[in-house]
């Protein structure tokens, strides 16, 4: 079979998106315009125009601004939803996704729009669209921890509609250390935790190294620069942690896919996942992801299914939903002779 073909029926969990990266132009433009805000572009070809950069910190001066013409309770649903439909068409069958409270906030949109527009089109989109989901809420982590504190503190009334805590934005200069006390209240608060270690970043390794051995994350997102420090990966390996890679985004910010690196992890049997990370702006989704490292590592179906079952093994599900997941990617696996 056709290796796109085996992708695009796989069952899949996407554990690496950002909701606010899944603003493709056409609904860029439909919101801008619902919300009377001019954003100096008036075509998908000229807003696409926009969506240039080729490191972390040139994306990130794209991707906020852009936020600007979410405003409304139904605009967060209406982004989720259109996300969530790609996904679905993609056989995404579970999808923890990453959403930033601090940037809508900061432009004056209550918190209870954000969180509420998203949690709505996540519970549609399980009865209507077959794909289910929950939020992982992340720390913008250029802004200070005072200010993180303030938004875990704003989204304990919701606490029921998050999953998890995440950091995320502009690593240079912001250590996971400078969260430490965030974090640690959002455990207590019964919030699971994850952390970006972007790729290629200044002090990466002991980044890393506080992520897991001060924070105590139970994934990394990114995080692949693990490998310069093998005491690092031998941590992962023994908490048996997720790594949560997307080989497209990486080389958008850094030039280079990184497959070597995530193929030779996941053949060492680290659970590797491969997910989309901001896929409105890299210009692909999951299935483009796992073809992508794929064709650059020369991956089995063996090894696809497996990128798979390390996802739903670290995804933060209950158990008997996981084994349905499971259960589901053994059969399509035994079917295609994987
Ligand atoms: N890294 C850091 N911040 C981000 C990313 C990322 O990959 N995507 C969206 N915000
Ligand atoms: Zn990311």
């Amino acid at each position: 079979m056709d290796i796109a073909d085996f992708v695009a029926g796989l069952p899949k969990c996407e554990l690496h998106l950002h909701l606010e990266g899944t603003l493709e132009p056409d609904l860029k433009l439909a919101l801008a315009a619902r919300n009377g805000i001019d954003i100096g572009q008036t075509t998908v070809e000229q807003v696409r125009e926009t969506y240039r950069f080729d490191s972390l910190a040139s994306f990130l001066a794209v991707y906020y601004p852009a936020m600007d013409v979410l405003v409304t309770e139904q605009d967060f649903y209406d982004l989720a939803y259109a996300y969530l439909t790609r996904a679905a068409a993609q056989n995404v069958r579970y999808a923890e996704v990453f959403f930033d409270p601090q940037v809508h906030v900061g432009r004056g949109v209550p918190f209870e729009s954000v969180v509420r527009g998203y949690h709505r089109a996540l519970q549609d989109a399980e009865r209507g669209l077959g794909v289910a989901g929950a939020l992982i809420m992340c720390i913008v982590r250029d802004l200070p921890a005072d200010s993180a504190m303030a938004t875990l503190e704003a989204a304990l009334p919701y606490k029921d509609l998050i999953l998890g805590l995440g950091l995320d934005s502009d690593e240079r200069g912001n250590p996971p250390a400078k969260f430490a006390e965030v974090f640690s209240r959002g455990r207590a608060e019964g919030l699971r935790l994850t952390m970006h270690c972007d790729i290629d970043q200044q002090n990466t390794t002991e980044h890393i190294r506080q992520a897991l051995e001060d924070i105590g994350v139970e994934r990394l997102d990114h995080g692949t620069n693990m490998v310069e420090n093998p005491r690092l990966v031998e941590i992962v390996r023994q908490r048996g942690l997720g790594l949560t890679c997307c080989p497209i985004s990486n080389r958008f910010v850094t030039g280079d896919t990184k497959a070597p690196v995530i193929a030779a992890l996941l053949r060492d049997g680290i659970r590797v996942t491969v997910n989309s990370d901001d896929p409105a702006y890299f210009g692909g989704y999951v299935a483009e992801n796992l073809v992508t490292l794929a064709l650059a590592a020369d991956l089995t179906q063996a090894e696809l299914v497996q990128l798979e079952r390390n996802a739903f093994d670290v995804a933060w599900l209950p158990d008997d939903r996981r084994a349905g997941y499971l259960a589901e990617l053994d059969a399509y696996a035994a079917q295609a002779g994987a």
